[in-house]
């Protein structure tokens, strides 16, 4: 059906979350197979500099994985895991029901591009593989900028392919020759996961997420790069807000 496939959800986003619900109770063992994935969050995670009693966001927290990344980080402070995909939170709620218990996490349903909170309220904001699902990065950006404090801290983490010649031709090998068919035989459903390498190949550059942050009024925003193979097609950001 036209509605689920995957060049549909590249062109409208609005089903993505759809997708994510039906992979949520297999996406943490899909992920468990994923060389590095936990460790390149948590030193994505790591670029936050946090003193511990700070609100944060983790945005597009999926099943918690990226909230594992800042969870130590926070003492008296809080996350606020925010996801569109009810099945995906569903997971998280499980994963964190002793620290929603102690309110160190609050799990919110919401879609990113129409975030519920005031102006200059939240001291930093997480958001690993996120942004490349948003229909309007531009606006996007500039509603995160709105929403943090002054000095408030933004780290993007997603698949960003980078201007080396090879790193296309890497991520189609890896895509389409590894992704794609294991995450499917673990999921149960191609659709997201096909998503997943065209929506990477087509995204932005390293450089044009700098540009996207520094133009909607972040300042000092460095790039990091992931070890091994994901080092071309995997980067980290952040950013403050001027
Ligand atoms: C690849 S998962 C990443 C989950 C988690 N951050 C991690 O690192 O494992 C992307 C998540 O983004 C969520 N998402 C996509 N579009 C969204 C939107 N517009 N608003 C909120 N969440 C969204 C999906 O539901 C999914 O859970």
């Amino acid at each position: 059906m036209e509605k689920f496939s995957s060049r549909f959800l590249f062109e409208n986003k609005k089903n993505v979350p759809e997708e994510f619900n039906k992979v949520a109770r297999r996406y943490d063992l899909a992920t468990a197979f994923s060389q590095g994935y936990q460790d390149d969050l948590n030193r994505s995670g790591n670029l936050l500099q946090l003193k511990g009693d700070e609100l944060v966001i983790d945005l597009c927290c999926g099943t918690g994985k990226s909230t594992l990344a800042i969870l130590p980080k926070i003492s008296t402070g809080k996350i606020i895991c925010i996801d569109n995909s009810e099945g995906m939170l569903a997971v998280a709620k499980e994963k964190f029901s002793k620290e929603i218990k102690e309110g160190k996490i609050e799990i919110s349903l919401q879609d990113a591009m129409h975030l519920n909170f005031v102006p200059n309220s939240v001291d930093a904001i997480f958001m690993a593989y996120g942004l490349r699902n948003m229909p309007d990065y531009d606006l996007c950006i500039s509603n995160l900028h709105r929403i943090l404090k002054t000095g408030g801290q933004l780290v993007i983490h997603d698949y960003s392919l980078s201007d080396t010649w090879y790193s296309k031709p890497l991520w189609m090998f890896l895509g389409y020759g590894f992704i794609v068919p294991f995450c499917t035989l673990l999921s149960g459903s191609s659709t997201i996961y096909i998503y997943l390498v065209k929506s990477v190949s087509n995204f932005l550059r390293p450089s044009q997420i700098k540009s996207l942050l520094e133009n909607n009024g972040f300042t000092n925003v460095t790039i990091m790069n992931q070890p091994s193979w994901r080092r071309p097609v995997l980067h980290s950001f952040r950013a403050v807000k001027k």
